[in-house]
């Protein structure tokens, strides 16, 4: 680690606490002058740190800045593995992701952007992704025996792990509109792209990245037209530290789910918008109408159609019927 990254991580990990320069150039063995420029360096990136005379440097504890320290400090034992990259614009973190999958890298590897400039969504879809008022991430999973039909539990964990860690973060409760659509207060406030590639030889998962798009804030010059009615945002107003600690949360328990198998179908179940609705199973094939009957243990929605039969899907669309 350089000195602006030692500084930030001591900074981080003490948020609105006073450290002297001589202080911090003791702790870390370099000189003042390295400090300074650090400090310096830190402000020109948007850090709020205050100077006090007799009392030192001090990061603003409202500070919302993504960085791997901002983020490691809230992580657990469970995340050991993980390893963060932060960026500040890309097209798609899901993208990008791929491309360095493709080239070897390893599970755990995970990339965040500041903004998105062709964030993709499921069905060809876009996902809107403007700077700093929301969370872009992806995480590269190399499962061992998991069949292309058991992914569909990878995404179900993945919407798990975010409603709890939103849940925690900001005390709302949030729903999941079958398979990964996360709403708040009526509104869709995170999307999850759970995208494979299978190995050629015997159709077994080669790599999973999931992408998880959260809209923390609101967009400063609101939502498109096109998403206006649907979409919305976890939080009104700023919190102090939200985006470093939603990611850490939605880190923990995603990977406390799926490193220690632990049940996360029980806690689906209980955040389903789907169960017992009428709805519409959507398909290039035409549309049917079926009532959601239940979720199973691989997550995938039992639907019984209006002749009475019964199906798993593993995937695809559904709209919720109002009447
Ligand atoms: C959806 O709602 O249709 C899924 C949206 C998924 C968006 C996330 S943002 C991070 C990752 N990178 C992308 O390009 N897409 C996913």
């Amino acid at each position: 680690m350089h000195t602006k990254e030692k500084i930030l991580d001591l900074f981080e990990s003490n948020k609105g606490v006073y450290f002297s320069g001589e202080e911090i150039a003791t702790k870390l063995s370099v000189s003042r002058t390295a400090v300074w420029k650090a400090v310096q360096s830190l402000r020109s990136e948007g850090y709020e740190i205050d100077a006090i005379q007799n009392k030192g440097y001090s990061l603003s504890v409202n500070t919302d800045i993504v960085s791997p320290q901002g983020i490691q400090k809230y992580l657990t034992h469970t995340c050991d593995t993980v390893k963060l990259h932060i960026l500040q614009k890309v097209k798609s973190t899901n993208a990008l992701l791929r491309e360095q999958a493709d080239a070897g890298s390893q599970e755990g590897h995970i990339i965040i952007a500041n903004a998105q400039s062709d964030g993709r969504g499921r069905f060809g879809r876009s996902f809107f992704s403007p700077v700093d008022t929301g969370i872009y991430m992806s995480l590269l999973l190399r499962p061992v025996e998991l069949s292309p039909e058991q992914a569909v539990k990878i995404t179900a964990m993945a919407a798990v792990a975010v409603c709890e860690a939103i849940e925690t973060v900001s005390g709302k409760q949030t729903w999941i509109k079958w398979v990964n659509d996360i709403y708040c207060d009526g509104r869709k406030i995170c999307g999850i792209l759970t995208e494979a590639s299978l190995s050629i030889e015997n159709g077994s998962i080669d790599y999973i990245i999931i992408g998880i798009g959260i809209n923390v804030y609101m967009p400063q010059n609101g939502f498109p037209e096109e998403i206006e009615q649907i979409a919305g945002a976890v939080f009104d107003k700023k919190k102090d530290d939200a985006k470093n600690l939603l990611i850490a949360e939605v880190l923990n328990h995603f990977m406390g789910y799926y490193k220690e198998n632990a049940n996360y179908v029980q806690e689906y179940r209980i955040r389903s918008l789907v169960i017992g609705k009428q709805i519409t199973v959507l398909s290039s094939s035409g549309d049917k109408k079926a009532f959601a009957l239940d979720v199973d243990d691989t997550c995938a929605l039992i639907v019984q159609y209006t002749d009475g039969s019964i199906e798993h899907l593993s995937s695809g669309e559904i709209r919720i019927n109002l009447l």
